[in-house]
């Protein structure tokens, strides 16, 4: 089963407009014909209409950071996944770890976002990943196995989700798991999925947390592994580019 790459930029809470445009118009034209994978950008909120309009017409997808569960209502800040699509938008992340600590998400609230963006033809990017106490008594595989079962909502399919393993304690810290225990990770995530989905030959399993071009050929390289969620270097078109270049 060949399962196409995604490299997926996750800009968090930074960028104003005319940064966020520049970066979009970048990686647009630096995209070369014939590369092995998609590329995807997730702007924060403000930024998703300018930047849908930088990448229209290119092959770089456009992509939320959260939603909310719901289509409409009284929910004060918030935005639906039928407005994400309204604008452009083809993925969008749920159940980032800033998002689980943050704003007190759990695997259930989860699991209905990740609905939510189904329902509205959005393929939602679920997040999943231990802490440091947590692998290091042991328990990774155990609390990410829990996460898939809890966050992937019924009725998914293989092909219209994306699992994204981001061990908390290798965002944005310059540490990553050796590419065994990222190997051992992802087999087990693709072994868990593959009981709920019937099957997982077709779903594609992001790792992320600390990529960046130096390192991206190795973890890209393992079988599991079919692209990479990446925070700070993809703030800067030549690194994100470079990380795009590194799938073979
Ligand atoms: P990082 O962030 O690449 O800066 O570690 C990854 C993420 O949180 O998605």
């Amino acid at each position: 089963m060949t399962r196409r790459a995604l490299i997926a930029g996750n800009w968090k809470m930074n960028m104003l407009r005319a940064e966020g445009e520049a970066l979009a118009a970048a990686l647009a034209s630096g995209l070369k014909p014939g590369m092995a994978a998609d590329l995807l950008v997730c702007p924060p909120a403000t930024l998703l209409a300018p930047v849908s309009a930088v990448l229209a017409g290119s092959a770089v997808a456009l992509g939320a950071q959260d939603c909310h569960m719901r289509d409409s209502g009284a929910h004060t800040g918030d935005i639906a996944a039928v407005m994400l699509k309204d604008l452009g938008a083809a993925y969008v992340i749920v159940g980032h770890s800033e998002r689980r600590a943050d704003h007190g998400e759990d695997d259930a609230t989860v699991k209905a976002k990740a609905g939510a963006a189904l329902a509205a033809g959005l393929t939602p990017i679920i997040c999943v990943g231990e802490t440091e106490a947590q692998r290091d008594s042991g328990e990774a595989e155990k609390i990410v196995g829990g996460q898939i079962l809890g966050s992937v909502p019924d009725g998914a399919s293989q092909s219209g989700i994306v699992i994204a393993y981001e061990p908390v304690w290798a965002i944005g810290t310059g540490r990553t798991p050796t590419v065994d225990d990222i190997a051992a990770m992802h087999a087990h995530m693709r072994h868990v999925a593959g009981r709920m989905l019937d099957g997982a030959g077709a779903l594609r399993l992001l790792y992320g947390g600390s990529v960046k071009p130096g390192n991206a050929a190795e973890i890209l390289a393992l079988e599991d592994v079919d692209g990479a969620l990446v925070g700070g270097a993809s703030l800067k078109a030549e690194d994100f580019l470079a990380i795009a270049a590194a799938v073979a």
